[in-house]
């Protein structure tokens, strides 16, 4: 894929994040959520490539816009795309810190199909890179990171979603020493920091989405780190509809080549509301300020874009 495109893509974050941080603590999590499809579509037709959504929305029978198979772009070379218009919809409907649009974007063929399911994740930045094992017990992790981080475990943080599904490995982690922030929702962003050295952040474990989880292997494979998964089916409709999408072992750890293969991936996201690496959209008089993060794994640039949009000469004709 052409650089040029790296920047292309961050238009397409910051339309959707400009378009749903308006209904920032409205306790409209679809509408925050539409706000935010709409003009990610809208400003992937801007661009030129091919681009097929291979995660999206939803099926086609259940999402109008951004559905799985959809074409979308004004033609160009053809790429598998990655999207979360609005990824923490509770976080904006509430006004919380960590909610991002973001995208991930490939050569066909190379993100995986991953279903509308859960997954396990782990996730460590570059030094920690080939140091953890989805398989062993949380505390030969973190005794492996701390040891390639060069530090104790009780000065590693580890994020996890505060949900009950993790009271056990909370419970590993604590008893390990290491310090944990739970979080409310929103495991993509963590998973960015945690490839970011000086973000406080250095691994993230747990079960969240599945799509959400190769979108940040996208993320963690640009910034060189490393990340283990493994589909979570809670019942026979979960193997069903990963078999449907082409996954034969729901139980196969999946390696970071394994969510995201080859060495074409770019990625880029846009604080909606207040991030640890972003500033959340701003609205002022004549315009809007956005922070995105835009990355290429070819060139391993990580690009902050901290934009200014003018409400005047804004293309796009939603009305922010
Ligand atoms: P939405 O943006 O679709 O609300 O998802 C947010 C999220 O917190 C993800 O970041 C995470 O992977 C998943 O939901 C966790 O799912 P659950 O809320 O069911 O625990």
């Amino acid at each position: 894929m052409n650089r040029e495109l790296a920047l292309e893509f961050v238009r397409v974050t910051e339309a959707a994040a400009i378009a749903s941080a308006r209904l920032m603590g409205k306790g409209d999590k679809i509408g925050a959520d539409q706000a935010a499809v709409d003009a990610m579509r809208m400003a992937f037709d801007t661009i030129d490539i091919s681009g097929t959504v291979v995660i999206g929305e939803g099926e086609m029978d259940e999402a109008p816009m951004l559905y799985i198979g959809e074409n979308v772009g004004a033609g160009g070379p053809a790429v598998d795309i990655a999207v979360d218009p609005l990824e923490g919809t509770n976080l904006v409907a509430k006004g919380l810190n960590g909610a991002i649009a973001v995208i991930a974007i490939a050569p066909k063929g190379c993100l995986l199909h991953a279903p509308d399911m859960y997954m396990d994740k782990i996730a460590v930045g570059p030094r920690a890179r080939g140091k953890i094992d989805i398989t062993a017990p949380v505390a030969v992790n973190l005794k492996n990171v701390a040891q390639a981080l060069d530090r104790e475990i009780s000065d590693l943080t580890v994020v996890i979603l505060d949900r009950p599904r993790h009271d056990k490995i909370i419970h590993e982690v604590r008893q390990a020493g290491a310090r944990i922030k739970l979080i409310q929702d929103g495991d993509v962003s963590p998973i960015v920091s945690a490839g970011i050295e000086g973000t406080g952040v250095h691994m993230l474990m747990g079960i969240g989405g599945a799509p959400e989880g190769v979108i940040a292997a996208a993320a963690m494979k640009c910034l060189g780190g490393d990340m283990q998964a493994r589909l979570y089916p809670e019942n026979e409709e979960d193997v069903k509809r990963a078999l449907k999408m082409g996954i034969t072992d729901v139980n196969k750890v999946l390696t970071i080549d394994d969510l995201v293969t080859g060495d074409d991936v770019m990625f880029a996201a846009t604080a909606i509301t207040e991030g640890e690496l972003l500033r959340g959209v701003q609205y002022f008089g004549e315009g809007i300020r956005t922070h995105s993060i835009s990355m290429r794994f070819k060139s391993g640039t990580v690009r902050f874009v901290d934009a200014v949009h003018s409400y005047d000469r804004k293309p796009f004709s939603i009305k922010y």
